[in-house]
């Protein structure tokens, strides 16, 4: 269980679609201060909110955000790519692109605020996967987040001893950047980060936000061939 009042959170991507949303609602809910990032962040009217420079590929560029954000109690490894070319024909730095930002950049979040929740008292790292991490499709992404979610269920066994409530977060569609171009009906992020938040102060450590995530999540223990997602 985590409590979001007084709490020092820090969401990467926090200046746009989901990661905009988590900060207003870790805001609305007490939060003491919230660090967000973007590549080229800008100035917040809010002085609870720090808006600071950040690109998960870049290992300075994450030691720097975790020696400045010293005090955080709540990460959101929220930072997140899609690049829906086909594996096949799509050009492969599409596929490694997509790894280095949500594999690699939210493992080297979670290494370098490890030590940081540690002192802090243990906290939470909130890592965002998808519905795509169990079904197929959205050429590297879903791949991205099978392996995400492994890594998260691995760091909550890393993090068990020093407190770190380690959550993972699955959906379907939210309505962001992200998809724009993707018909289909999606969910506000203001309604997302109302359910991620209230899983995490209730100490869930999988939050399944709609009913087509739960689906898939069912169907993992079923016939593979109800894991193919019909996209777009
Ligand atoms: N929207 C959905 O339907 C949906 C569904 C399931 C899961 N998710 C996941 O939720 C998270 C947020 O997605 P969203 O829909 O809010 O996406 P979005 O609107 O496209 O925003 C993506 C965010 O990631 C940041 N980002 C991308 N590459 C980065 C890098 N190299 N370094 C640092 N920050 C980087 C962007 O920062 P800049 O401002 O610098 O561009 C932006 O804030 C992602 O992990 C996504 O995979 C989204």
């Amino acid at each position: 269980m985590t409590d979001i009042q007084d709490a020092v959170a820090v969401v990467t991507g926090g200046q746009r679609g989901l990661g905009r949303a988590f900060a207003a609602e870790l805001l609305a809910r007490g939060a003491a201060k919230v660090y967000v990032t973007a590549r080229d962040p800008r100035a917040d009217d809010d002085a609870r909110i720090e808006a600071v420079a950040l690109d998960v590929t870049d290992d300075r560029s994450v030691t720097a955000l975790a020696e400045l954000a010293h005090d955080a109690t709540v990460v959101f490894n929220n930072a997140g790519v899609l690049h829906p070319s086909s594996l096949l024909t799509g050009p492969m730095t599409d596929v490694t692109g997509t790894f280095e930002t949500n594999v690699f950049g939210a493992l080297r979040i979670a290494r370098a605020f490890a030590p940081v929740l540690a002192a802090n008292g243990g906290g939470a790292l909130v890592d965002m996967h998808s519905l795509l991490s169990w079904g197929s499709g959205a050429g590297a992404y879903g791949a991205s987040k099978a392996a995400l979610w492994s890594i998260t269920n691995s760091l909550r066994t890393e993090l068990a001893s020093q407190g770190t409530h380690v959550v993972g977060v699955h959906l379907g569609f939210a309505d962001t950047d992200m998809v724009a171009a993707m018909p289909g009906d999606k969910l506000a992020p203001a309604e997302v980060a109302t359910i991620v938040l209230d899983g995490i102060e209730q100490g869930e450590i999988e939050i399944l936000v709609d009913d087509v995530t739960r689906h898939f999540k069912r169907a993992l223990s079923g016939p593979v061939e109800g894991l193919a997602v019909p996209l777009g």
